[in-house]
């Protein structure tokens, strides 16, 4: 694992970017999930900064997740995009998977939408479809709020809510407003790489889960702990192994996020308008 950064190089990777872009600071942070980088196409005036010029970022290694920041404007609300994202999978210290939240937080950021490819659990859901993330169960048995609090955090921050009531009613009512199919339910994360078995799949299913992938959780739970509102949508790419016949394929799972690409833009667009429109 690599070494956690500390509070001062947060502050750093801040002041950086805050040199680099010459708008006003972003109010939203948009994490893109596998092959949901097309969401790029909705910023206005897009500014371009590679993690490898932000100090304390590491390369990423995923295929599908490219590895910079583009801050502009969508609807007019001033964002910033983050186009490739650190998973805990690739050995990264839950420190650094969650680094853009904390340097989102530094920025000055509200609202972060969080999206993610994930595996559906319900026979119901058919992918490529969509789904409003209303809460998680965290089985990547990492919190990346372990260790020395970061100073303004609280010690155990309380986890109800996490995914903003009034934002997903945003959400349901833009999709409504366009016909796009949007399910909603219990996002389960694990460690990863390797996709699950069959019987751990009949085993979260069970557990209240509707969706299961390897990212988001801990960003999220950093977003809590410094009062940031949250937004999750999970492009569901596949049903989980072995409520199909056939193997998972990473290839796939990115070919079917390009798919929802365009309802998911037009779901954080609308979300993103409402936010500027209620400040
Ligand atoms: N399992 C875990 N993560 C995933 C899946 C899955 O089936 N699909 C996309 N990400």
């Amino acid at each position: 694992m690599n070494a956690a950064p500390t509070i001062d190089a947060v502050r750093e990777a801040a002041s950086v970017l805050r040199d680099r872009f010459d708008t006003t600071a972003p109010r939203v942070a948009v994490v893109l999930g596998s092959g949901l980088g097309g969401l790029v196409r909705a910023v206005s005036n897009p500014q371009r900064v590679p993690y490898s010029e932000v100090p304390g970022f590491p390369p990423t290694t995923v295929v599908g997740h490219s590895g910079e920041f583009v801050l502009g404007t969508v609807e007019h609300v001033p964002v910033i995009l983050q186009a490739g994202r650190f998973h805990l999978y690739e050995g990264h210290d839950p420190s650094v998977v969650t680094l853009p939240v904390r340097l989102f937080s530094e920025l000055g950021v509200e609202v972060l939408v969080v999206t993610n490819a994930a595996g559906g659990l319900q026979p119901t859901f058919r992918p490529p479809a969509l789904m409003l993330i209303a809460d998680h169960i965290n089985l990547m048995w990492r919190n990346p709020l372990t260790g020395p609090v970061l100073n303004g955090e609280p010690r155990w921050p309380d986890m109800y809510d996490l995914y903003d009531g009034e934002l997903r009613g945003h959400a349901r009512a833009v999709a409504r407003d366009h016909g796009i199919p949007l399910h909603e339910g219990v996002y389960l994360g694990l460690l990863g790489p390797s996709y699950e078995t069959p019987a751990e799949i009949r085993m979260l299913q069970r557990m209240g889960a509707d969706a299961v992938g390897m990212s988001t959780v801990p960003e999220v739970i950093v977003a809590r702990a410094r009062g940031i509102r949250v937004l999750g949508i999970s492009s569901i790419t596949n049903v989980g192994a072995g409520l199909f016949q056939g193997v998972l394929d990473h290839a796939e799972v990115l070919e079917a996020g390009r798919a929802l690409a365009a309802d998911l833009e037009i779901l954080v667009r609308g979300v993103v308008k409402e936010i500027g429109v209620r400040s």
